[in-house]
């Protein structure tokens, strides 16, 4: 098995019914968190940890996101004639030139696991990442949860699902795993279930949007039916994934902000805009004015 992680796939097709009307005509992985859309975010951890191939799975009224990591000719060349050499760098690098991208069309919305099926031909025989975008996640110390993630499978050799706790009567918005041999850090998964009610819940440990997944997910996905919601679901093939190899939990050293929510986003807008090198302390002396009135 290959060591390194090289791909990311980046599942964009969905609807982001949550994120209505804002996503009615723009998709949810565009919406900024101060002056980055999420998409840009995901795609930076997946390059810190080594990734040079970008495969983005897309549906329709997703066009903004390619055109996003695409040259931009006309901009480029008039903050060039007005002398924005700043403002050129940040619309430059978007990504550095090493990095790849790939784009593939999801022609119906099945379900996430139906999403990562259609990278299959792209990703090949190969371990590699999947990054869901509307969960931001700024790692502890810098290091990216895709960073962090791959170090784990370096070490094992074996599939990774980024965990967090949730509040158990939250279980029902995740995939929810069982585990043993916990060392606080890392532990071998025995179950994982999509959704489950609180009452059936087998712990409150969710998975969190960061996935490494060797490519026997491929095999299963193509067995896997319609499961929670009536959709395919990724969750239910890593189910099957445990009856052949082991696969891995390892809980998250850093933050996590659920950008698909109102509140997860604005949180997010919060604390981003707080530690923004530019804006971080006129925002905080705002914040404080706004505190006092409160
Ligand atoms: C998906 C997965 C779920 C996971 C969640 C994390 O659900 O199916 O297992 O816990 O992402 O964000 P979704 O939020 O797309 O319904």
């Amino acid at each position: 098995m290959s060591k390194k992680i090289r791909k990311a796939v980046f599942p964009v097709a969905g609807l982001g019914t949550r994120f209505l009307p804002a996503t009615k005509a723009n998709p949810k992985e565009m919406l900024p968190v101060v002056d980055k859309p999420l998409i840009q975010y995901a795609a930076e951890e997946a390059e810190e940890a080594g990734v040079d191939a970008l495969v983005f799975v897309t549906g329709r009224n997703k066009r903004s996101i390619p055109d996003h990591f695409d040259k931009a000719y006309e901009l480029e060349s008039e903050l060039k004639g007005a002398g924005k050499t700043e403002l050129l760098n940040k619309v430059q690098n978007v990504l550095p030139a090493n990095v790849d991208c790939i784009y593939l069309r999801q022609a119906e919305a099945l379900g996430l696991g139906h999403a990562v099926l259609c990278a299959e031909s792209v990703v090949g025989d190969e371990p590699f990442a999947v990054i869901l975008a509307d969960d931001l996640i700024r790692g502890d110390d810098g290091v990216g949860a895709i960073a962090q993630m791959s170090k784990i499978y370096e070490r094992y050799q074996c599939s990774v699902i980024l965990v967090e706790e949730v509040p158990p009567e939250e279980t029902h918005k995740y995939g929810i795993v069982e585990i043993e041999d916990d060392d606080g850090e890392t532990a071998i998964i025995t179950s994982i279930v999509e959704k489950p009610k609180p009452e059936v819940a087998p712990s409150n440990l969710a998975v969190v949007g960061r996935y490494i997944l060797t490519p026997r997910i491929f095999a299963l996905l193509k067995q896997t039916g319609r499961g929670a919601g009536g959709e395919i679901q990724l969750t239910d093939a890593i189910a099957e994934l445990l009856k052949y190899e082991k696969v891995r939990a390892y809980r998250i050293k850093g933050k996590r902000y659920d950008c698909g929510s109102k509140l997860g986003y604005l949180e997010a807008t919060v604390e981003y805009g707080l530690s923004h090198a530019e804006l971080g302390d006129d925002f905080n002396a705002y914040l404080k004015s706004m505190a006092e009135k409160l």
